[in-house]
Order: structure tokens, then C-alpha cells, then sequence
């Protein structure tokens, strides 16, 4: 099974849509391995974003970041960043569409509430960052079979 980071961003802890935004990869099939609430520190927020470290909103990325805790989960599932990314809708929440989570809540280009691995490979750099082997929780989920065909979970 692929997994991918998400986090629910400051303004997403404030606007109340921690309970919403699990509800809709629960409901998806998606499997939640990782849950927790923690304050990124300028060190972590250097490495997260560091394919933007030389973007005129860099700084500011980084204030909105620490201005209050984050919800960091991790969730598996196949295709799970490429699935979450859809479900959460493009970065300008404005342009988002009805029905994804960006698309229902955000008008911003910044505040866009929640935040999702790009693909495999940032998700293991992101999960290094945020979650320590023991804050991880394979744990046995038993609808698998009906969300997945044998042929898929091979
Ligand atoms: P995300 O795509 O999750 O990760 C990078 C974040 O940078 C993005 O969400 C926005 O919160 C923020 N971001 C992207 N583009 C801009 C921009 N032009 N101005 C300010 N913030 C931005």
C-alpha cells in the first residue's frame, strides 16, 4: 500500500474542519496508520518546503505554518497521494471544485486549509519529518476486501 502525509494547516485547525476532513478519507476507503496534533518548527519547515525555499512567499509560508499547531495523519491506500490530492482540489481554493475539500471551504491561494504528499517519494521524506516509528499504527483494517479486488490488493 502506497501512504501519503496530510496535514489540516492552522487556518484549517481554526475554521473546524479537523472532524470534516477525516470523515471524507474514511469514507473513501482510505486507511488512517497516523494521527496526531504538533507544532512545526522553522527547522522541519525548511526541509518540508524546501523545493520552495527561494519563492517570494517562502517566509510567509512559513509564519502561516507556525502561527498554531497542525493535525498531522498519515493514510494509506493504493494510489493514496494522487487520491488524496484530487479529494483536496487544486492549491487556489477559489478555483477548486464543489464537492473537494478546497472546493467547499477555501478561497485562498495560501489558506488552503489542508495539505497532502505530492507523490511517493515526498510523502517518505514528510512522514521522516513529522512521525517517529512508534507514532505509526499498522493496524489490521477489515473492509479491505470490499474496498479493493483481489487483483488490486496483489
Ligand atoms: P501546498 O500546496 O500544500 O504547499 C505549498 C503551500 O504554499 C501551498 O499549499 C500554499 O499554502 C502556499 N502557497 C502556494 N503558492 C502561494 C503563493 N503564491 N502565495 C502564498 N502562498 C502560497
Amino acid at each position: 500500500m502506497d501512504r501519503a502525509v496530510v496535514l489540516i494547516k492552522p487556518d484549517g485547525i481554526q475554521r473546524g474542519i479537523i472532524g470534516e476532513v477525516v470523515k471524507r478519507f474514511e469514507q473513501k476507503g482510505l486507511h488512517l496508520v497516523g494521527l496526531k496534533m504538533i507544532s512545526l518548527t522553522d527547522s522541519i519547515l525548511d526541509e518540508w518546503y524546501a523545493h520552495h525555499k527561494d519563492k517570494p512567499f517562502f517566509r510567509s509560508l512559513k509564519e502561516y505554518m507556525m502561527q498554531y499547531p497542525v493535525v498531522a495523519m498519515l493514510w494509506e491506500g493504493i494510489d493514496a497521494a494522487k487520491t488524496i490530492r484530487l479529494m483536496l482540489g487544486p492549491t487556489l481554493g477559489r478555483t477548486a471544485a464543489p464537492g473537494t475539500i478546497r472546493g467547499d471551504f477555501a478561497m485562498s491561494q495560501q489558506y488552503n486549509l489542508v495539505h497532502a504528499s505530492e507523490d511517493e517519494a515526498a510523502a517518505k521524506k514528510e512522514e521522516s519529518l513529522i512521525f517517529k516509528e512508534n507514532e505509526i499504527f499498522p493496524w489490521e483494517k477489515l473492509d479491505l476486501p470490499l474496498i479493493y479486488s483481489d487483483e488490486e490488493m496483489k
